[in-house]
């Protein structure tokens, strides 16, 4: 099992989010963690759409009501802890979840 360190708990409040590159099958991916009430989520960031990163770069991620992950590009909507595509032109698709966890006062990608 490998780890890979991607934030400090303290950068991750109600709502925020942190990016990270990530390596898999010797290519470089983008993904992000959000944190979202109690929880922690983590997804490849790329919409299910078309090969595109869900916040175009800016970082944002969220609906303004903080209620769904938005893809900048066409407006698809994802529930934030299933990644469930639920509005959009790919509805019924899922974010490629990836696996973290909390140690060491730090969120951990695990692959
Ligand atoms: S690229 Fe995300 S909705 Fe079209």
């Amino acid at each position: 099992m490998k780890r890979q360190r991607v934030a400090s708990l303290k950068t991750l409040p109600e709502g925020e989010s942190v990016k990270f590159q990530f390596q898999r099958d010797g290519l470089s991916f983008e993904g992000f963690a959000l944190r979202f009430g109690e929880q922690i989520v983590a997804y490849e960031n790329r919409c299910r759409h078309l090969p595109l990163s869900l916040d175009y770069g800016d970082g944002r991620f969220l609906t303004r009501d903080g209620a769904h992950l938005i893809c900048q590009s066409h407006g698809a909507l994802y529930e934030p802890l299933t990644g469930l595509c639920v509005r959009g032109p790919c509805e019924g698709a899922s974010l490629r979840p990836l696996k973290v966890e909390l140690a060491e006062d730090a969120l951990w990608l695990v692959s």
